[in-house]
């Protein structure tokens, strides 16, 4: 049994004392429960604060990006080591705002996956299709492409703590939610990439997220479907009220 992950991805939102507060908040609410796991992304400037709210509790920390090497000279980016330092236990990857506003290519996110993978981080690769992809039939080929490159090289061995994304591009942010059955389609479709690229076992073990207007109101159906094992939330991440509202959709679809 896959355990549900969900993960708040704060993007460019909120400083160190309001991280703070609202990581607070989500430790108090998942008190001791550990049916379900939580993870919070918060912006590098706000990574410590938010590190102290989170320690000693069952919520963990992950990165929304970082950078392939481990130091050197790359002005304004941050190394995996750097994150381990601040104890974060996953970073999201290959974002579709990264992968658009910043040109970041399926072969550099590999990169990224790979260091993560031998850093002891969990990589959230994300993939996800456009809506003009979506509306031309390029859905499959594309996911195909980017878990593909993304996870070029990577063998059965390295990928303990693989997670996967998957976010329709079209529904992040929008309110346009993808519905469940076209996002269990979809799903099912990664996982069976996974036992073609890597094997049956990584494949059955991977969690495989959805991404992408997820909130309370829409959050119990789509963790219903057979291949979602959680979600990456952005909007509704930002209120404790609306993200401990998905925590408890997926204890209950747990319990
Ligand atoms: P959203 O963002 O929940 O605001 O649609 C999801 C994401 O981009 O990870």
């Amino acid at each position: 049994m896959r355990k549900f992950l969900i993960a708040g991805n704060w993007k460019m939102n909120l400083n160190a004392s309001d991280g703070a507060d609202l990581a607070n908040d989500v430790v108090s609410f998942v008190g001791k429960q550990t049916s379900v796991n939580v993870c919070i992304c918060p912006p590098f400037t706000s990574m410590e604060a938010v590190a102290k709210s989170v320690e000693g509790s069952n919520v963990l920390l992950g990165a929304q990006n970082m950078h392939p090497e481990a130091s050197g000279a790359y002005t304004g980016e941050i190394s995996a080591v750097m994150l381990r330092h601040l104890f974060c236990s996953h970073v999201i990857l290959g974002h579709s705002e990264r992968r658009e506003y910043f040109k970041e290519s399926d072969a550099f996110i590999n990169e990224k996956v790979k260091t993560a993978l031998n850093s002891n981080l969990k990589p959230i690769l994300c993939v996800g299709e456009t809506l003009e992809q979506r509306e031309s039939g390029q859905t499959s080929e594309i996911v195909r492409t980017q878990i593909q490159g993304g996870l070029s090289g990577i063998l059965g061995s390295q990928a303990d703590g693989l997670v996967i994304a998957y976010e329709p591009v079209w529904a992040i942010g929008t309110g346009k939610t993808a519905t469940p059955e076209m996002a269990q389609e979809v799903h099912a479709e990664i996982r069976s990439l996974l036992g073609s690229q890597i094997n049956e076992e990584v494949a059955n073990r991977t969690r495989i997220l959805y991404g992408g207007s997820m909130k309370a109101e829409n959050a119990m159906e789509l963790l219903a479907q057979e291949d979602i094992d959680g979600g990456l939330i952005g909007g509704a991440s930002l209120k404790g009220n609306s993200f401990n509202a998905i925590i408890e959709a997926a204890i209950e679809l747990s319990a």
